[in-house]
């Protein structure tokens, strides 16, 4: 039988989105913006922290994945669809779920600076710093995490769950599915 055990809750998720929000407008200083949320596992964070920043933003996705299907990030990204809003010469906020090994974190960084951002941050609600696997820089951090699979507020464990207002483990399941 599955089971979830809470690990961050709905509270504590919602002041976290509300620092990150005052931290990111204060950086930002009424300069437009273009926040891009990297499909699908940050839109419902991105959709709560956009309606707390007070800035003039546009707002766009991509979508991206590992090569393979392995339950080890491979390293090789593949980009599915990118951002349809013009780069050139924006400030980009990406805004991302979790950061694991950071391969795709890294791969969205080179992206929008091959497209010539004037520059370029990530934003991610979780990082797990102790699975590295990459130097990639990460400017917004919600909270850090453990080793552990989350769902919940997004995430997702095999598309599922993703509907959950605060952040789980599930128990009774196999672990990287
Ligand atoms: P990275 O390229 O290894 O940093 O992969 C990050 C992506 O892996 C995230 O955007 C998630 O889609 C997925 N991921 C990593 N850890 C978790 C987790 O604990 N729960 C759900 N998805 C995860
Ligand atoms: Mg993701």
């Amino acid at each position: 039988m599955v089971t979830q055990k809470l690990v961050i809750s709905e509270t504590q998720i919602q002041e976290c989105v509300s620092r990150l929000a005052s931290l990111i407008s204060a950086d930002y200083k009424d300069q437009p913006l273009l926040v891009v949320g990297a499909l699908n596992g940050s839109f419902i964070f991105l959709s709560d922290l956009i309606r707390s920043m007070e800035l003039p933003i546009q707002v766009d996705f991509i979508r991206l994945s590992s090569y393979d299907e392995s339950t080890q990030s491979s390293g090789s990204v593949r980009l599915h669809h990118g951002v349809r809003t013009p780069v050139k010469g924006k400030n980009v906020l990406v805004v991302e779920d979790i950061v694991d090994t950071g391969f795709t974190a890294e791969f969205i960084r080179h992206y929008f600076e091959e497209q010539g951002a004037a520059s370029v941050r990530i934003c991610s609600l979780l990082d797990k710093p102790i699975r590295r696997l990459t130097s990639v820089t990460v400017d917004y951090v919600g909270f850090e995490v453990p080793d552990q699979f989350l769902v919940g507020y997004g995430l997702d464990y095999n598309q599922q769950f993703r509907e959950l207002r605060a952040l789980y483990t599930l128990e009774g399941v196999p672990q990287n599915p």
